[in-house]
């Protein structure tokens, strides 16, 4: 996947800009508050559907502007592909692909894919199972083909339960009704996001041991386990119509704890990725060094397995990570992802020589 232009108006600080990029390694550097990071925003609307900086429209539109727009214009293995976002302050968003307008979000996700590392991200292993769950979606979104579906009607089941749940008439005898039938629709949908997930981080394990192993010589022990509430028997896990039955169970069984706590205490909303290290759970036990590349390790794992599912890899968008690696791993990363399309976001990297483009950003203009 190659991304050859991208145009941005009204966007934060930036007006009017058009970027072009090439092949390799793409530098756009500046110093802080230029306009950097507002260009990979731009560029990550067409691989996630929206900002990675914020749901509001209101926050990214120009404080001065009404409305904003993005344009991508990239490759892929069969063609070249032009894809578009309108903002409004007050209306809703207009999403287009090759000039036609798509109505769905879900249509639109899977077309540009992309991989994007931010500073954030380093600690994805420490973060709250919640970050971890958002890697998992955004990954599969853009290789799985109705997945995001499945989980915007999985949210919009949760919403309605947990409503329920609140509701002072939930332990009556018709509510009863209404929490079986809801678990009727929820346990499908709830298995097959569990499944989906299970089987990436099967796909996960096997890259970031590889690359783990790599960076540290192989000295420690790797295992990445997709954790679900739906049974602690990782094996029960491989069947969708057995954790749909599971879920089905979890869903009826505990209404009266989940009364009293008013909120769903099951489903995978409350599923997390947990990467054991020499046996012990790396979320609590690693040390900072440690959780940095097994960051790096799951960023290029998503790479990885979103070559082996499209055929193609996607373009990888770098935040301002090379300010915050060390040179060893910083190094390692980078000389991983060989000579796919790279674009960097810095404020420090004097030295452009290396880069096959720079652009410089300025006061939210690009300057060659
Ligand atoms: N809605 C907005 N309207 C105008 N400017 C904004 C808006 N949101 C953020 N900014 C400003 O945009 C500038 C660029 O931000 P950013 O892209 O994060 O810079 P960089 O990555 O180069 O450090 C910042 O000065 C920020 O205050
Ligand atoms: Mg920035």
């Amino acid at each position: 996947m190659k991304l050859l232009c991208c145009g941005i108006r009204d966007l934060r600080n930036i007006a009017d800009a058009r970027l072009e990029f090439t092949d390799g390694l793409n530098l756009i550097r500046g110093n802080n508050a230029q306009g950097k990071t507002t260009v990979l925003e731009a560029i990550y609307f067409f691989a996630r559907g929206k900002s990675f900086r914020t749901n509001k429209e209101a926050e990214f539109i120009s404080f001065d502007s009404e409305t904003c727009g993005v344009s991508i214009k990239y490759a892929d293995r069969i063609r070249e592909n032009t894809m578009e976002c309108r903002y409004s302050k007050s209306e809703n968003r207009k999403l287009f692909k090759n000039g036609v307008q798509i109505n769905r979000t879900s249509d639109f996700i899977g077309s540009f894919r992309a991989v994007l590392f931010t500073p954030d991200h380093l600690s994805l292993i420490k973060n709250a199972a919640s970050d971890r769950r958002l890697f998992l979606d955004v990954a599969l979104s853009q290789i799985t083909p109705g997945y995001i579906n499945r989980v915007k009607t999985y949210n919009n089941l949760l919403t309605q339960r947990n409503a329920l749940l609140k509701d002072r008439r939930a332990e009556d005898g018709e509510y009863r009704i209404l929490f079986e039938t809801l678990a009727e629709q929820m346990a499908p949908v709830a298995a097959a996001i569990t499944v989906t997930r299970r089987r990436y981080c099967e796909k996960l394990d096997g890259y970031v041991r590889s690359y783990f192993e790599q960076m540290t010589g192989g000295a420690e022990q790797i295992k990445t386990v997709y954790e679900s509430c739906a049974s602690q028997d990782k094996e029960a896990l491989n069947d969708t119509d057995a954790v749909k039955e599971l879920y089905r169970a979890k869903f009826t069984d505990n209404l009266s704890r989940e009364i009293y706590m008013k909120t769903s205490l099951y489903g995978p909303q409350k599923d997390d990725i947990d990467i054991q290290l020499n046996g012990y759970s790396s979320r609590r036990f690693c040390s900072q060094g440690q959780q940095r590349s097994l960051a790096i390790a799951m960023k290029l794992a998503e790479g990885d397995i979103s070559n082996e599912s499209t055929g193609e890899y996607p373009v990888y968008l770098l935040d301002d990570i090379s300010g915050e690696l060390d040179s060893k791993r910083n190094g390692f990363f980078m000389s991983q992802l060989g000579d796919r399309q790279i674009l960097i976001t810095s404020c420090s990297m004097k030295n452009s020589k290396k880069f096959n483009n720079v652009i410089t950003m300025k006061n939210g203009e690009a300057v060659r």
